[in-house]
């Protein structure tokens, strides 16, 4: 089980996700790092002590013990040459209801954009849409209890 942050926008939501991840007992974690939030500052050695010091107190240290891996090449390559299947949380209610899934232990979960989503012209290369139905009138979740809710679910089915 892999698990994809699709250009995430905001640090208090990729550090929820980095330390759920590695709360969950991955070992690694696949970021699409489109608004540059992993980039250190390049102006003085203290901003990035700064920096270090905060992405371990915002994952309570969990940034220690897991790898980040930055998808440097074209993301759409990524994907199309990713072996497993590709899994992707979608605002959609026509996407497959989160319980009705049955997750492999190759499967990459990918989690979108705060604002966009997921863009169109990669929903195609996505093997399974899946959604977490809302019981109430807000129109979805946070991204990062998002993550918490599909990787517990997700594991969880793989146990049984
Ligand atoms: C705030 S939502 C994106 C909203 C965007 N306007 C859209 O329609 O995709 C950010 C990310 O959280 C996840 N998400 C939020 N609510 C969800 C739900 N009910 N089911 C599945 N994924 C959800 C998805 O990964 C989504 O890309």
């Amino acid at each position: 089980m892999n698990v994809l942050l699709f250009a995430p926008e905001y640090r208090p939501n990729l550090s929820s996700m980095i330390r759920s991840a590695e709360f969950y007992g991955l070992d690694k974690v696949y970021i699409y790092d489109k608004n540059k939030l992993m980039l250190p500052p390049t102006h003085s050695k203290k901003a990035r002590a700064d920096m270090a010091h905060m992405a371990k107190v915002w994952t309570a240290g969990a940034i220690d013990h897991i790898e980040i891996i930055k998808i440097e090449e074209d993301i759409k390559d990524f994907l199309a040459n990713y072996e497993g299947r590709k899994v992707a949380t979608l605002v959609d209610e026509k996407a497959k209801h989160l319980n009705a899934v049955q997750f492999e232990s190759n499967d990459l979960l990918i989690f979108g954009s705060e604002k966009e989503g997921l863009p169109s012209d990669v929903l195609p290369l996505i093997d399974q849409g899946v959604y977490i139905p809302a019981i109430g009138h807000t129109p979805c979740l946070n991204v990062a209890v998002t993550f918490g809710i599909v990787l517990h679910q997700a594991l969880k089915t793989l146990e049984s």
